[in-house]
């Protein structure tokens, strides 16, 4: 044993077995969490005593259905939004039994889930899409093996849930009888803001869609100009219009932040960086991020933080990095970029590349594609015009370019672009 090695029972000895509950303000921080935004460092997230607790128990509670003597089964890491308010807070606010989950959905092997259903009469299973994109690709057969009949309601997270995922999980998983809720909400609301449930005995549940705002919830579209849109069929810019109980309080240790991130686009409204659509039935459909932020398999992850990852390799002067549509992961990260002219190997570049963004991000952030070009669109006024990349990639019409500063970029980067997919299909 090292100097720093201290023996556990040796310093549990020391302390008490019972902790005296401690006395809070309503308003006292409960915990902070780190989540990415559209630009700047990752912010941490203020949630507070009282309104959070209470946001993440009712939700908990009329959102799942969740009744005395259940057991709740959310699979979703503790460390993020979803697991503070669906394994720990929620469920533990209502005497709930909460499954602990802390593994992978294929191991041992693909079966993993719906023996822990049978294994511990889940009542509820709250998983994420991408999850359920995986499985799916492995066959019915191992979810049929396994007893399922506890099973009321299944719940999905994190991202869009497309039509074939929403009706494996309504079909096979829950044999068509269990209530299937695609929840919309984020690390900033600390709980559920839009879902099927509450709704009326008997009310319909469409495919692929969080539809109603809960209880306090009081969702707003807004154009471009900033005016509010009525009526049904209808898309916009998605705010919340008044306070609920669970929204976080503040940027720690910056507050005018927490202000310019959520209050400034539209003025006496809660922005929430996401599209939505409203249908003529009067139900929302969350349309993805209007900022650069992306999804990749349930995580959130600014593309300023992959680009900064990458920014202190020597030979990489600038990059920009887009979300593109992936099977299973829902977005990928494509990265673009610039090499200076002594860089040597642009391989190992583009494998060191990958490996600090694992290191200092994650694996999941690790971009699925490098492309080498030898400048990133600008437009004149200096800022690099990422939805042109994005078009570029997956096709169709480029949009307005008059803004470029080198029209001429467009076939350099399209010509960069389809030899790096010539020589992918090659090499497969
Ligand atoms: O874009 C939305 C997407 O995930 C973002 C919030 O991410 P995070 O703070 O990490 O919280 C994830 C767990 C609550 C949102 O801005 N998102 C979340 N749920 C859905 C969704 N997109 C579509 N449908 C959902 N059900």
């Amino acid at each position: 044993m090292g100097d720093l090695d201290v023996p556990l029972e040796q310093e549990m000895g020391k302390e008490e077995p019972v902790c005296d509950p401690e006395s809070m303000g309503s308003e006292d921080m409960l915990f902070m969490l780190y989540t990415s935004g559209s630009t700047g460092t990752p912010k941490g997230l203020v949630h507070t005593q009282a309104g959070y607790l209470l946001y993440a128990a009712v939700t908990h509670k009329l959102v799942f259905d969740h009744q005395p003597g259940d057991v709740f089964g959310c699979v979703a890491d503790i460390g993020w939004i979803t697991g503070h308010s669906y394994v720990v807070y929620g469920p533990l606010c209502n005497g709930a039994t909460s499954v602990l989950f802390e593994s992978t959905p294929v191991y041992p092997d693909a079966g993993r889930y719906w023996e822990t259903v049978q294994r511990l009469r889940i009542n509820q299973f709250y998983g994420a899409p991408t999850a359920v994109r995986l499985l799916l690709k492995y066959g019915d057969s191992w979810v049929k093996k396994y007893d399922r009949s506890s099973l009321r309601t299944l719940g999905s997270v994190g991202e869009p849930i497309n039509h074939e995922a929403w009706e494996w999980l309504h079909k096979v998983v829950g044999d068509s009888r269990c209530t299937v809720v695609d929840t919309w909400w984020q690390t900033e609301t600390g709980g559920i803001c839009i879902a099927p449930r509450p709704s009326e005995e008997g009310a319909e549940i469409l495919p692929g869609m969080a539809m109603r705002p809960f209880f306090g919830i009081i969702p707003v579209l807004m154009d471009e100009k900033g005016n509010i849109v009525e009526g049904g069929n209808v898309s916009g810019a998605l705010c919340l219009s008044q306070a609920w109980p669970g929204m976080a309080r503040t940027i720690y240790g910056d507050h005018q932040r927490f202000v310019n991130a959520y209050f400034k686009a539209y003025p006496g409204y809660y922005f929430t960086g996401d599209g939505a659509h409203r249908t003529k039935g009067g139900y929302y459909q969350i349309t993805g991020r209007m900022d650069d932020v992306i999804n990749i398999s349930g995580h959130r992850l600014g593309t300023a933080e992959i680009e900064d990852a990458m920014a202190d390799h020597p030979a990489v002067p600038e990059s920009a990095v887009i979300g593109y549509p992936h099977d299973i992961k829902g977005e990928a990260a494509f990265a673009f970029i610039v090499l200076k002219d002594n860089a040597g190997d642009a391989d190992v570049v583009v494998k060191e590349l990958k490996a600090a963004v694992a290191s200092k991000i994650a694996k999941y952030a690790v971009p699925n594609e490098i492309l080498v070009v030898k400048r990133l669109p600008k437009t004149r006024s200096g800022k690099v015009m990422r939805r042109l990349l994005r078009k570029i990639i997956l096709g169709g019409d480029l949009g307005d370019t008059t803004t470029l500063e080198d029209p001429s970029i467009i076939t350099e980067i399209l010509s960069a672009y389809q030899k790096h997919r010539g020589k992918q299909a090659a090499s497969k």
